[in-house]
């Protein structure tokens, strides 16, 4: 499984990467939010997204959101991104949303897909992303989307949400689902986040789909270890729970123990 960084935060990406684990960077206009409201006022994002997709490199693909609603607005936005940013390390992917719609009924449903055709007939790679269903997936794949990013998080949110349970963002939730009395809380059958990556890893595989699946909305380690058992490609991490994933209380113990065990004997190999 790749792994992701999902944040716009420069300095957390610089971090991840030196660890040597991160192959990619998602960002959003949320996380751009994020990290501009942490560095202030009179940050020249021009520089800023270039600096981000240095830092990822050649080889380590970055995705940009476009904030478009129409399917002109999105093409002609993607193909700014594209041109502005591509250039600097080949990396530059953009995110398209499935659908760009602000309410239900509007015809826009389907820009999401138009777009994301027309995009990868020019041969820039699109992030088909606010997946909320196989459905959806499916169809950004047919559309030719490079990767399709399935919200695993946000439909535990909703189940969450419908059935009237509180919780905090980090709270994890059971990918075999819960029961609110006797029945599964399920949407349209899809009992939670990783169940909705499981189907869309299991379709994808079945019929070969070049299209990679990106495990994203992703809210505590626990939630990463089930999402890596589906065989999903990727999955994109916040920082805070990726650190979280370096460790355990037994291996702080451990190193306790190790330490004050060193002998003299074995302490001298080392100097
Ligand atoms: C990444 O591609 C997504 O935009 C991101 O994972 C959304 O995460 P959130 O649901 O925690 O905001």
């Amino acid at each position: 499984m790749k792994i992701f960084i999902d944040t716009a935060k420069l300095n957390e990406i610089k971090e991840a990467l030196s660890w040597g684990i991160v192959d990619g960077v998602t960002t959003n206009p949320s996380l751009i939010k994020q990290a501009i409201d942490a560095l202030g006022k009179g940050v020249d994002m021009e520089n800023y997204i270039g600096e981000i997709l240095r830092a990822a490199g050649e080889g380590h693909d970055v995705s940009l959101e476009v904030t478009g609603l129409t399917e002109e607005k999105m093409f002609e936005q993607a193909k700014r991104l594209h041109d502005r940013f591509n250039s600097i390390a080949g990396n530059a992917v953009i995110k398209i949303p499935a659908n760009p719609s602000l309410n239900k009924t509007s015809l826009q449903d389907y820009d999401g897909l138009k777009v994301t055709r027309r995009l990868s007939e020019e041969g820039i790679r699109v992030n088909y992303t606010l997946v909320m269903t196989l459905e959806q997936a499916l169809l950004g794949a047919k559309a030719g989307a490079r990767y399709v990013s399935p919200f695993a998080g946000r439909i535990d949110d909703y189940l969450r949400e419908r059935a009237g349970i509180s919780f905090g963002k980090g709270d994890y939730y059971e990918a075999s689902g819960m029961g609110e009395g006797e029945e599964i809380l399920n949407d349209e059958g899809i009992v939670s986040g990783v169940d909705l990556v499981d189907n869309i890893v299991q379709v994808f595989r079945e019929y070969q789909f070049e299209t990679e699946v990106i495990a994203a909305s992703v809210r505590n380690p626990r939630q990463v270890r089930e999402l890596a058992l589906t065989g999903v490609d990727i999955a994109t991490i916040p920082f805070d729970v990726l650190k979280r994933m370096t460790s355990h209380e037994k291996t702080y113990e451990g190193i306790v123990r190790f330490t004050a065990d060193i002998v003299p004997e074995y302490a001298s190999l080392f100097e």
